[in-house]
């Protein structure tokens, strides 16, 4: 991947939803960026946050003139930025990008509105109607790894899942290899607690997860599923339908993945396995492909998916496993939406991120 030149002017960020999760690890990453900063944090709240208060990690970091958030204005924010960043609940997403766009910004969409590129879809999986049909035809569905091309000059990325980005890198080597069968794909995710946002959820309160571990959801029809199954089907260029099945996890961030695939020819080997590995990551600067099994410490506050495989034989049958751990607000979110960023301004991938 050749490193463009250093930009001698920063890139101007703003956040809108800056009080979430993802708000705070963005502005705590444009902090950190070499040619971007924080510019405009932009909040929907009638008592208007200073983000000092509401992330305390950011004493003293942040320019008291951004500090205090300032209304959600798309003409404002185009004053005093380039890109905006929506950290945002789904419907929400939709109901600011069109403004903002139309004000000359590029957008980078954190929350589901833009992922699927089908309305119909959308609208089934998420039960409320999009209300931003003309835009969702346009926007760049930002995996860097798998769709790198269509990311520089794009004006509205739609960031991927978390649990989608973990499946999608774990298995395209395999799909674009043919190393697999496109049927009988079992996704076994776990998450920790940040997965689900900041807003207050009976069964997110700590007595209640603590020391706890179970699926949740209907299993089989949880929302990311038609995500993953849009990447995966992109990759192979035929239907696929994975079974996905969740798991919340008592830690605050990461996410394991550990998928269960056919292989397509029962005389492959693990050698051949990794090699697609090698092939497709040896110069991705955010995946590792590993021969140890990775674990979410390995991964928790950096932008690194880390993947392993393995054949197994049982019987007379063989099963590829594939293993991803990234962290959820990270790779899973913000990490990669400045790495996505990155790749719309054509600087350089890992800037800010290393
Ligand atoms: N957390 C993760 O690991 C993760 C990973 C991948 C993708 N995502 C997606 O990223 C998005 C943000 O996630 P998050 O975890 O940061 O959520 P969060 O912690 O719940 O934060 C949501 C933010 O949106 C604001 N907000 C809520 N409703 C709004 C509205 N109608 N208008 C304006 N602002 C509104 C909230 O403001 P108040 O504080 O004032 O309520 C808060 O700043 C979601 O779509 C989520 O699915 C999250």
């Amino acid at each position: 991947m050749p490193d463009p030149a250093p930009p001698r002017l920063k890139t101007r960020a703003a956040i809108v939803g800056c009080t979430g999760y993802t708000g705070f690890v963005l502005i705590d990453l444009l902090l950190r960026h070499p040619y971007a900063e924080p510019t405009y944090l932009a909040s929907h709240r009638d008592e208007l946050p200073d983000l000092r208060d509401e992330f305390p990690p950011l004493l003293g970091r942040l320019d008291p003139e951004v500090a205090v958030a300032r209304p959600i204005d798309a003409e404002a924010i185009a004053q005093e930025a380039d890109v905006v960043f929506l950290g945002l609940p789904h419907k929400a997403a939709m109901a600011y990008a069109p403004t903002l766009l139309d004000a000359g910004l590029r957008v980078i969409d954190l929350s589901a509105d833009y992922r699927l590129t089908s309305q119909a879809l959308y609208e089934e999986v998420y039960a409320v109607p999009h209300d931003d049909p003309a835009n969702l035809a346009d926007a760049v569905y930002g995996i860097p790894e798998l769709f790198r091309n269509e990311l520089p000059g794009a004006t509205l990325v739609a960031n991927p899942g978390c649990y989608p980005t973990a499946a999608a890198l774990a298995v395209a080597p395999l799909l674009s290899h043919a190393l697999v069968k496109t049927s009988r794909i079992t996704i076994n995710a776990n998450s920790g607690v940040t997965g689900a946002g900041r807003s207050p959820k009976p069964h997110l309160h700590f007595p209640e997860f603590n020391q706890d571990y179970r699926a949740y959801g209907t299993i089989g029809g949880h929302r990311h599923q038609p995500e993953i199954a849009q990447t995966l089907s992109r990759v192979a260029g035929k239907p696929i339908d994975p079974l996905f099945v969740p798991h919340l996890l008592p830690v605050d961030r990461g996410i394991l993945e550990t998928i269960y695939l056919e292989p397509a020819d029962p005389d492959v080997t693990e050698v051949e396995l990794l090699a697609a590995f090698d092939d497709a990551y040896a110069d991705e600067p955010f995946v590792r492909v590993r021969e140890d099994l990775p674990g979410i410490k390995d991964v928790v506050g950096t932008n690194f998916c880390d993947l392993s495989v393995r054949l197994t034989e049982h019987g007379d049958e063989k099963t590829v496993v594939v293993f991803a751990a990234e962290d959820n607000m990270m790779k899973g979110a913000s990490g990669q939406a400045i790495q996505n960023m990155n790749a719309v301004f054509e600087l350089p991938e890992t800037a800010g991120l290393l």
